[in-house]
């Protein structure tokens, strides 16, 4: 008999097969037994009857505790009613292992209780249904780059330098004494490879020691960073646009069931998916925040209230383009004819989910580079590498990075970052 995928029932109806996985719950009279299975692909009810099965099967499916692995055999039955569309009329149900004491039981549990189970709470249907949301967005990644010609490009993670300021950097203890850094963004490594290979992405983690605890901080989250050849900044915002459109379609056309078990209303995502972002100004953020009565200075970079009220005033993520020099990264490109301001922007979701992307068109010239880099005090000698990709044919360039993390949250609706990643990494969370 053959084993089906809980997620593939629907194309055996009729047919009698095996599932083997797990019990989540069971509910019983003396005549009739509901179990609800999951295998990992999906959650269906089976349904047991003593008359059709004898009492030894009957008893011993009754007995049955939650995540107790078993390997059932069953009939697969049209279920309109089902979230699945099908159940199981059960002939048999074989105990694997017991669930023994499991922890996690149907009433009501804390966050921390939760995250302090984190390794079993995975089995449960938020966290599946969120994980499967980020896996399919990991997949839409590398289909949208490989569709346009870009080469997947693998930056170090122990970094001699600071690439995003030197407040948030894990120092690593090396050998010899000396250190090495956490990688904070993998860009400056993107950047060598968008001069060897034209159009390049990297897809890896990235670490950040950030004292605070808010909900839209990890110490180690996953970032997605293009870098194009040639590109300037108005084709690296389109370039942007494309891709958050792209990655939203994708879960509104292949996972609405997984949106739909979260609660999340795919019409608030809708508008994303059609493109046609707006654009503004940093100078017009900061009149749009003014008449809102939050007031900021010119050169003042936003804190998360500010990102949520302009975040709100849209039905589909904004671009804050054009910041002041002195508010950002050293490695970006002056507006022609205005120093004061640079060509990067900050792309911010809707519904208070704040800032997903960061990115910019990048120096190309030697000797404004050489002065930034002094500037804003970093060690000369641990850039000669990176100056020589302006000595040796310097192309202007351009590129963004999209934290994973954030993108999921939006996308699912998720409160904090710690329930998008299978194990989170906070100030205030190691274990598990
Ligand atoms: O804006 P950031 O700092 O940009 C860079 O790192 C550039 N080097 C990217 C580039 O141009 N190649 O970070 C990019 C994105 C943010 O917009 C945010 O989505 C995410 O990374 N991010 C975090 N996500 C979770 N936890 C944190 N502590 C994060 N810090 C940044
Ligand atoms: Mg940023």
């Amino acid at each position: 008999m053959a084993t089906i995928p809980i997620q593939r029932l629907p194309e055996h109806v009729g047919e009698t097969v095996e599932v083997r996985g797990w019990l989540t719950g069971l509910r019983s009279s003396g005549k009739i037994a509901f179990l609800q299975l999951r295998d990992g692909s999906g959650f269906v009810q089976g349904v047991i009857a003593r008359n059709d099965v004898g009492d030894e099967i009957f008893e011993r499916a009754r007995g049955l505790g939650q995540e107790s692995s078993v390997v059932v055999r069953g009939e697969v039955r049209e279920d309109a009613r089902a979230p699945s569309g099908v159940e199981l009329g059960l002939a048999d149900v074989t105990l694997v292992a017991p669930g023994g004491d499991y922890p996690i039981t149907p009433k009501e549990h804390g966050v921390d209780f939760l995250f302090e189970n984190r390794h079993l709470f995975l089995r449960h249907r938020a966290p599946w249904a969120m994980l499967r949301i980020r896996d399919e967005l990991e997949r839409a990644v590398h289909d949208f780059f490989h569709a346009r010609d870009f080469l997947r490009f693998d930056a170090p993670f122990f970094m001699p330098t600071a690439v995003e300021g030197t407040t948030n950097l894990f120092e690593i203890q090396l050998f010899d004494e000396s250190s090495a850094y956490l990688s904070q963004s993998g860009q400056l490594y993107a950047e060598a490879g968008a001069m060897a290979f034209g159009k390049v992405y990297t897809f890896g983690p990235a670490f950040r020691a950030e004292n605070s605890k808010t909900r839209r901080h990890l110490l180690e989250f996953w970032m997605i960073e293009p870098e194009v050849a040639y590109l300037e900044h108005e084709g690296n915002m389109q370039l942007q646009e494309d891709f958050v459109a792209y990655l939203v379609g994708r879960v509104l056309e292949r996972r609405p069931r997984e949106l739909e078990m979260l609660g999340r209303d795919p019409k608030l995502l809708e508008p994303t998916a059609s493109g046609d972002f707006p654009r503004i100004s940093y100078d017009e953020a900061l009149e749009r925040l003014a008449r809102e009565g939050e007031e900021l200075a010119w050169g003042e970079d936003f804190g998360a209230p500010h990102e949520t009220i302009l975040g709100g005033q849209f039905d589909r993520p904004v671009m804050v383009e054009r910041w002041p020099t002195e508010t950002k990264a050293f490695y970006m490109q002056p507006v022609d004819g205005d120093p004061s301001r640079v060509l990067c922007d900050d792309m911010i979701a809707p519904e208070g989910f704040g800032e997903i992307i960061g990115g910019s068109q990048r120096i190309h010239d030697l000797a404004l580079l050489e002065e930034r880099i002094a500037e804003h005090g970093l060690p000369a000698s641990a850039f000669g590498w990176y100056l020589d990709l302006r000595r040796f044919g310097s192309v202007p360039h351009s590129g963004f990075g999209l934290g994973l993390e954030r993108t999921v949250a939006w996308i699912t609706g998720a409160k904090h970052l710690r329930e998008v990643v299978p194990f989170p990494r906070m100030l205030t969370r190691m274990m598990p």
